[in-house]
């Protein structure tokens, strides 16, 4: 942790609208250790960040929502395929914060837990009719073009969330793990923290936190649904438009790795990986999703066994959906 300092007021200039439970603990998985034979293995456990099943989503919402309500919004846009964990965030978010909600939905919605959840929390879900899922964030802008055109003010963003102020969510959680960093044990200060990336803007986030508070570790971010080639650069945007915002210094690209983790395709693990998010829920507890945890977990355990770095901590960024209770469809 060369150089670090914690700084706890980043981000507090910006508009924000309080929704998880912070900070998120941080643990040592033992019981994992012993089973795999390796360690020290730290987990954030964002899977427990206290609002809806999103996980890390919550991060960037707080910030979304919080220049949502600065601009008056009524109405939130954003957009996803049938698996977005942001889109049921989204829904869930807006409803607390006193707006609508409007999800473009690319692909199939039916039968898709996380819709059935955004449309129980009372999102309108508008199909895109087509598989094409670039084209959502050019739709959002031009339906809330649409809805000004018909006088509602609405707040639109793209797929995930990931902007440079939604990146500032996990560039706060930066700040948040240094400080429960300062508390531990020098035997178990990272040397390489791992997380999943989809769209970019939590991994960008972290990169800009990081170097905000000055903790150099590398980072090791498992790319699930993009080659590295096309999703690095895209890190390194949002990453720099996250550390313009903040006014902090300029992220370090040199500090991340990208692995393809595409393996099987999106949303679908390995036999290893399956295998190994068993080994965590059997050992900790811990219960990862297919898109995202057990693509990254499995990662984090690579670098451990293989040749370990020192202690490595994986970002449990959660994502679980169960199956949306009947009790939020309204009544009978
Ligand atoms: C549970 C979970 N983990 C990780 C990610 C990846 O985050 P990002 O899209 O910011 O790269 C997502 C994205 O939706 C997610 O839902």
């Amino acid at each position: 942790m060369s150089g670090s300092h914690v700084a706890n007021d980043l981000g507090a200039a910006i508009p924000r609208f309080p929704l998880a439970v912070l900070p998120t603990p941080v643990v040592r998985a033992v019981h994992l250790e012993r089973a795999l034979g390796c360690g020290p293995l730290l987990v954030k456990r964002d899977d427990l960040i206290g609002f809806g099943v999103a996980g890390n989503k919550t991060r960037p919402l707080e910030f979304l929502m919080g220049a949502a309500r600065e601009h008056a919004a009524d109405v939130f846009i954003t957009g996803g395929g049938p698996g977005s964990n942001f889109c049921a965030a989204a829904a869930q978010a807006a409803r607390v914060a006193g707006m609508e909600c409007e999800l473009l939905v690319w692909g199939d919605p039916q039968g898709a837990p996380n819709l059935a959840l955004a449309a129980a929390a009372g999102a309108r879900l508008v199909p895109t009719g087509g598989d094409v899922r670039e084209a959502v964030d050019e739709l959002v802008v031009a339906r809330a073009d649409e809805l000004a055109a018909q006088g509602c003010r609405a707040f639109a963003v793209p797929r995930g969330g990931s902007t440079g102020l939604g990146a500032v969510g996990f560039a706060v959680a930066a700040a948040e793990l240094a400080a429960q960093l300062a508390d531990r044990d020098p035997a178990e200060q990272p040397a390489l923290i791992v997380l999943p990336v989809g769209s970019g803007g939590s991994c960008a986030g972290l990169l800009a936190g990081l170097a905000a508070v000055g903790l150099d570790v590398p980072v090791l971010g498992v790319s699930v649904s993009r080659p590295p080639a096309e999703i690095g650069p895209r890190v390194d945007l949002l990453a720099r438009a996250c550390a313009t915002i903040l006014g902090t210094p300029a992220p370090r690209p040199d500090r991340l790795e990208l692995l393809d983790a595409r393996g099987p395709g999106f949303g679908v693990a390995s036999a290893l990986e399956r295998e190994r998010a068993r080994l965590a829920l059997h050992t900790e507890g811990l219960l990862l999703d297919e898109t995202y945890g057990a693509e990254a977990f499995s990662a984090a355990v690579d670098r451990l066994l293989a040749d370990p770095p020192g202690p490595v901590l994986w970002w449990h960024t959660g994502g679980l959906v169960p199956a949306v209770s009947t009790i939020m469809k309204g009544p009978r």
